[in-house]
């Protein structure tokens, strides 16, 4: 096990963001950036050991730097959307940056995917991991309270890897921390999704509106294209037709792991791809996880080795509390207030079939 550093390169600022390399052997390995805590590179074996990048990304440092879909991306201090980008906390309303149509998306224009980490390597008998801190101001895309914000990622001898996430505020605020890397597991640059199979381990799923804010509900997945509950293909009922898959382009949908949000470590998902072998599952502390099948990708987004990422070329499986809650009363909450710690774990375990 070990982790490398080397510059990654200049940021328009002229500060210098790195590279690190964290491996576990010849075939499990991960290129973390300090810049928006990317995870741009992760090579896992397939069924025959051989091992393949399977997450989108970029080469260089001016891929992340541009505008882009979170590839790899920390996502705060808010993961997913906020309706009309505004809460009330406490009496007080507050006025965030409005990045999608009507919402706040992901943290406003200036997310943490875009901010520059402190990174520093960590070592476990197990393990080999990086710490990466922010603190995100007061007022920072018009959140209230200084956050101080800390990402743990581990690459473990168990070929798993384990994010923690931990905050701190001297102000009540809204977090919901997440990580959007796009996968798959037949290698990044291996054409679309579909034939991979889902599981997702929920009873009911988060509706939303045309401008993909939820209703307020949750709906039973029973007899929906949503129903993940044993394994299935993800293109087979991908274009049926049905409210919530028009709304969504496809898969977009927040699936409710623990509607209580007890923060307890439970199975969200599981993936694997027929012609690799890969296996990957999730097990999250969230109340959900959302499940987002690349159906805003156009081929315009230029990434690795010059590969032009199509519709669908990815999923992702962001752990984290539903959208909207800061103004979904019945949801679980994502208020913290000072003297509180903000503490979460998503682990993706990668093996073979
Ligand atoms: C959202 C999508 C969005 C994508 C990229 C996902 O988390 O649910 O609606 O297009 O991120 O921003």
């Amino acid at each position: 096990m070990e982790i490398t550093k080397r510059s990654f390169g200049m940021l328009p600022d002229g500060s210098e963001a790195d590279l690190y390399t964290l491996s576990v052997g010849e075939v499990f390995k991960a290129e973390i950036t300090n810049f928006g805590g990317v995870i741009m590179s992760l090579w896992t074996p397939d069924r025959h050991g051989s091992a393949a990048d399977i997450v989108l990304g970029f080469d260089d440092l001016q891929g992340y730097v541009n505008k882009h879909p979170y590839f790899g991306s920390i996502v705060g201090r808010y993961g997913n959307r906020i309706a009309g980008g505004g809460f009330v906390l406490d009496g007080v309303r507050y006025t965030l940056a409005i990045n999608n149509g009507p919402n706040h998306l992901h943290g406003g224009l200036h997310g943490f995917d875009k901010a520059l980490w402190k990174a520093e390597p960590q070592q476990r008998d197990d393990a080999v991991g990086l710490r990466l801190c922010h603190v995100s101001q007061d007022g920072d895309e018009g959140y209230p309270g200084s956050l101080e914000c800390e990402v743990v990622y581990w690459l473990t001898k168990g070929h798993a890897l384990e994010i923690h996430y931990s905050a701190r505020t001297d102000a009540p605020t809204h977090v919901n921390l997440t990580n959007h890397s796009y996968f798959n597991l037949n290698g990044h640059d291996a054409g679309d999704i579909l034939g991979h199979e889902m599981t997702l381990f929920a009873e009911y799923f988060v509706p939303v509106s045309e401008v993909l804010i939820p209703t307020g509900q949750l709906q039973p997945v029973e007899n929906t294209p949503l129903d993940f509950r044993t394994p299935t293909v993800i293109g087979a009922r991908i274009n049926f037709e049905h409210e919530q898959l028009r709304y969504g382009l496809g898969y977009d949908h927040t699936f409710v792991i623990d509607a209580q949000g007890r923060g307890e470590l439970r199975q969200a998902a599981a993936a694997y791809a027929p012609e690799s072998g890969r296996v990957m599952e999730v097990e999250t502390m969230e109340p959900g996880v959302q499940f987002y099948t690349g159906n805003f990708l156009d081929g315009s987004n230029v990434g690795k080795g010059g590969v032009p990422y199509q519709r669908r070329n990815g999923f992702c499986l962001e752990t984290q509390h539903f959208p909207d809650s800061p103004n979904q009363p019945q949801f679980p909450s994502t208020v913290l207030r000072p003297g509180v710690l903000y503490q979460t774990a998503t682990i993706y375990h990668f093996s073979t079939r």
